[in-house]
């Protein structure tokens, strides 16, 4: 048996490898070891969520970003970006309209945008929730305090989605300017999780200067960390960032390396994102069958869709919501799968709150 295969193997049994191993498993990988990890990937799923696909209606609040990363379309340097912000009717309107489509979860996304206090999420996220107390909702609105995040928390958000990007300092430095630091976005991660989020962490595949042994990091800290989520998608540039002649992340690497999260993480939420569906057609199916089991179409009013472009080429922007809904039923169920009507909450997470009530 070659070597790659044993690691799957081991890895498929015990839920883990060691840094070494897994950096020997990614220089390993070859198209015959993807088959067996993505065989192995699905039973992981299917143990834990059998064929059951969560969606996720993303809702882009606003365009404004203050930071500037430097692979983001959105960033501040960008004077091209077209900047908007939904009003409160907007978004509410795209809560029901997402609803009456079968969605119940929520993604409230944006750019770092003042005018989104502490006072004006809170308001959101209540009235959300009065409207639609069936339906979860997650925000992922940057790097907060810790007071920003209780109040939405107690305002009714239960979960947050914030990637690490990358969990190497120096790797994390040439992303992002001078004034953002790992430490920082480490530090509102656990914040996050002792507030009482269900937390998503994650990384792009094949951003500049990436290393296999980087996302051997990233790996290592994604089952260290333990969240409840993990978005990776691969890196696209954007034609007005600085990042505008850097190759795309492959679709091959991404999904090997989701492959390998199931099976670290089983129980993990872990979506087949639309950077995966934009660097290939079918991407995001296959993103599925080798361990995904989230996708969160856009319900974004079609009138800003084309201003939210963190990467080239964004897929679904011209798409009522409606449409990309029943296309991606169609998605799915062509590849075997069923999209729930459900909450989609974390497999740990009815027993957990359980104790925590008791
Ligand atoms: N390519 C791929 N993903 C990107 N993101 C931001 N810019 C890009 C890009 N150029 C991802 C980041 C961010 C998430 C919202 O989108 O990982 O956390
Ligand atoms: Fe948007 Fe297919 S999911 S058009």
């Amino acid at each position: 048996m070659s070597q790659a295969f044993a690691l799957i193997d081991k890895l498929a049994a015990e839920a883990d490898l060691s840094r070494a191993e897994l950096r020997l498993l990614l220089g390993a990988r070859d198209e015959s070891s993807a088959d067996r990890l993505f065989e192995k990937a699905r039973q992981a799923r299917h143990a834990v969520y059998g064929r059951d696909v969560f969606i996720r209606g993303l809702i882009e609040l606003t365009s404004y970003c203050r930071n500037d990363c430097l692979y983001c379309g959105i960033r501040k340097s960008n004077l091209k970006a077209e900047r908007y912000r939904l009003t409160k009717e907007q978004i509410l309107d795209c809560c029901a309209q997402g609803h009456e489509l079968g969605f119940r979860t929520f993604v409230l996304q944006g750019g770092e945008d003042p005018h989104f206090t502490d006072d004006v999420v809170a308001d959101l996220v209540s009235a959300v929730k009065a409207a639609h107390p069936d339906c979860a909702i997650t925000l992922s609105l940057g790097e907060r305090g810790r007071d920003s995040y209780r109040r939405w928390f107690e305002a009714g958000a239960e979960r947050y989605l914030l990637r690490h990007e990358t969990r190497n300092e120096a790797h994390y430095a040439s992303l992002h300017p001078a004034a953002m630091s790992l430490r920082d976005r480490l530090e509102c991660l656990e914040v996050l999780r002792d507030v009482g989020y269900q937390v998503g962490c994650g990384f792009m595949v094949g951003s500049p200067g990436q290393t296999l042994d980087h996302l051997v990091d990233d790996l290592r800290f994604v089952k260290e960390f333990e969240p409840h989520m993990v978005g990776i998608g691969p890196f696209i540039p954007h034609q007005d960032t600085p990042f505008a002649g850097e190759p795309a992340g492959t679709l091959e690497l991404t999904l090997f390396l989701l492959g390998v999260i199931r099976l670290l993480l089983p129980q993990v939420l872990l979506p087949a994102t639309t950077a995966l569906g934009t660097i290939s057609p079918t991407g995001r199916e296959m993103g599925v069958l080798a361990g995904a089991n989230v996708v969160m179409p856009n319900l974004s009013p079609v009138a800003v869709r084309k201003k939210y472009l963190l990467y080239d080429n964004k897929i679904c922007t011209g798409d009522e919501a409606a449409e990309c809904r029943f296309c991606l039923q169609r998605r799915i169920g062509g590849i075997g799968y069923d999209v729930a009507v459900t909450r989609g909450d974390h497999a740990g997470f009815s027993c957990q709150q359980a104790i925590a009530s008791a």
